[in-house]
């Protein structure tokens, strides 16, 4: 588990803006010595949400084996988790939301958590106007990972109304690199 980080890419641009600012924590993550493990959700076939089987309750871990579970296993060997999304209808993208429902079995029938309770995380999260919904949308996903025990030490919500391709600005460069320090 010792240094290694799992990135989760939530947009379908690989290029995109919130991608760009996960590359950045995980490319300072990596000069920093740390094993980057990262997941473009989009490009992964046959993600599932989960099905609410309960075998986790009683195996400690998610029972579906299918292409979501590395993506778990990686979560679960990791110090830290880096969680990326645009805004889509003031929520986080499907392909995120689908590996979220599965840290589902990350928790004991009573909410408790499988997970070391060390773990820490990043939130990322690119709107258009919506900034207000983004800071929601982290919050959101903030509290997820605190379900899990996994404690975010920083959160990133950028918005650009009037040209996207300016969101990520080199404050918002900064502020990446910073919060890579704190993972
Ligand atoms: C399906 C869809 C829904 C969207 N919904 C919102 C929204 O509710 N609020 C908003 O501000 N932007 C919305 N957008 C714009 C994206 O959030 C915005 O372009 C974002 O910066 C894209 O992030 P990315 O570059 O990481 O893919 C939406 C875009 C799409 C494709």
């Amino acid at each position: 588990m010792a240094g290694k980080i799992t990135v989760l890419i939530g947009s379908p641009r690989a290029n995109g803006n919130s991608a760009k600012i996960a590359k950045i924590i995980a490319d300072e993550c990596q000069a920093k010595g740390k094993e980057v493990k990262t997941f473009q959700l989009d490009k992964i076939d046959g993600l599932r949400g989960c099905r609410a089987c309960n075998g986790c309750k009683s195996t400690r871990k998610c029972i579906s084996k299918d292409a979501t579970l590395p993506i778990l296993e990686s979560i679960a060997e990791s110090e830290a988790i880096v969680l990326s999304t645009p805004l889509y209808f003031n929520m986080e993208s499907g392909q995120l939301k689908l590996v979220l429902d599965r840290f589902y079995g990350f928790l004991t029938a009573d909410f408790q958590t499988f997970l070391p309770g060390t773990q820490k995380a990043a939130i990322v999260v690119s709107c258009m106007t919506g900034e207000e919904s983004a800071e929601n949308c982290a919050a959101h996903l903030q509290q997820v990972c605190a379900m899990c025990g996994i404690q975010n030490v920083g959160t990133i919500a950028v918005a650009d109304p009037d040209d996207e391709k300016k969101i990520v600005t080199s404050e918002v460069i900064a502020r990446a690199k910073d919060i890579a320090h704190k993972l």
